[in-house]
């Protein structure tokens, strides 16, 4: 009942010409400040826009003026003083940790694409350029990795019990060849904005998409059939570790993010450490089963290559790929951990 006589207010009120004129009138007026607005907001761009070129032109000057110093420095140490080569020294620490400072600032400002993503996204610029989107990114690319992890464990895990066909591994298969494919552009970006993943593991998913595109290749004969039930059961298993490396790397991220700054921590950094060593220490034993799983799914088919009856040349690859992925996994875990360690006696001694 009071709905209708509002109505029908509202309908007398916008039929009198009067009204129309003040709500035209209020129109024009907050049209005119959006003009404004906008205007100023073009003007700030142009400005920002103007900031980074600066910032980039000096950052890459700065550079290259410090490398020229490096190496004055590196001739004045032979032929000084006691006095002025402890000022030396003091300038050699300084100019080591400045490339740290410069690669913290290049992080926020805008970057020509490398090769690979200008081949797959064009020259559009993909930088971030605050501490929040940094963060909401790395966020939604650990879910991702956990979500499509957990769908492969229930795919591989499916396959493995219940369903013995071709085409439910090559569904597998392809899912796995999107998901490392995904996962190589996801992670340039991450470096575009400053991101310290390794290269190796980068290359890593190059591998794995590869590895996974020869095995949707393989042809059903007896020697797949062999190796099949293996590969699901490493499926199985890798995704489980993925699933724990998951929740470790977010609980860094989430811990990083509590402290407030990225890299450069000092206030409640060991509370953090020493979340990170019980993640990390508890994380390895599974992580080293997993690469020696790698050395033996690769050494299972270099002999079943050797087998007189083995056509398919998909074996080989699949061998030679897995023998990568251990070594190179063996191999950068440990220096990972050997480098953490470091750092922490580093830290202790300093403390
Ligand atoms: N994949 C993607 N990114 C990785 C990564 C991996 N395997 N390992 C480290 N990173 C990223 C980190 O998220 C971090 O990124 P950020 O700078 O954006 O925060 C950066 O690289 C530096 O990480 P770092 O401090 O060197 O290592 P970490 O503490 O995050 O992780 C390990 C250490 C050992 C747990 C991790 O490297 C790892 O899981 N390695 C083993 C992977 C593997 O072998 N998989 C096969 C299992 S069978």
């Amino acid at each position: 009942m009071w709905s209708t006589s509002r109505l029908a207010l509202t309908k007398e009120m916008s039929q009198n010409p009067s009204n129309v004129l003040e709500e035209w009138a209020s129109l024009e007026e907050e049209f005119q400040h959006l003009q404004e607005t906008h205007k100023l907001y073009l003007q700030k761009l142009e400005e920002i826009s103007k900031l980074q070129n600066n910032c980039s032109s000096t950052i890459s000057r700065h550079h290259k003026r410090l490398k020229e110093l490096s190496h004055q420095v590196k001739r004045c140490g032979n032929s000084s003083s006691p006095e002025d080569s402890k000022t030396m020294d003091a300038i050699k620490d300084k100019i080591k940790m400045r490339p740290n400072v410069l690669f913290e600032m290049e992080a926020f400002l805008p970057k020509k694409n490398g090769l690979y993503l200008s081949l797959v996204l064009g020259n559009v610029n993909v930088t971030l350029f605050s501490k929040q989107s940094k963060f909401a990114y790395k966020d939604e690319y650990e879910r991702f990795k956990l979500y499509l992890t957990v769908l492969v464990l229930l795919l591989s895990f499916t396959c493995y019990f219940f369903a013995s066909y071709r085409f439910v591994d090559a569904i597998l298969n392809f899912l796995l060849v999107w998901y490392y494919c995904t996962l190589t552009i996801r992670e340039s970006i991450l470096i575009t904005n400053g991101s310290r993943i390794k290269g190796w593991w980068v290359f890593h998913h190059y591998i794995s998409a590869f590895l996974s595109g020869v095995m949707l290749t393989w042809p059903d004969g007896e020697l797949y059939k062999v190796f099949r039930n293996q590969f699901l059961a490493y499926c199985l298993y890798q995704s489980f570790v993925q699933c724990l490396q998951c929740y470790y790397q977010s609980g860094c991220l989430y811990r990083l993010r509590a402290l407030g700054e990225r890299h450069n921590l000092d206030l409640t950094v060991e509370g953090f450490q020493s979340w990170m060593w019980k993640g990390l220490t508890f994380l390895l034993p599974f992580l080293f089963f997993g690469h020696f799983w790698q050395l033996f799914n690769s050494i299972s088919l270099f002999n079943m290559a050797q087998l007189p009856d083995c056509k398919e040349g998909q074996v080989l690859l699949c061998a030679l790929c897995f023998l990568i992925l251990f070594l190179g996994n063996f191999l950068t875990t440990v220096a990972v951990v050997r480098q953490k360690m470091k750092s922490r006696n580093q830290k202790a001694k300093s403390q």
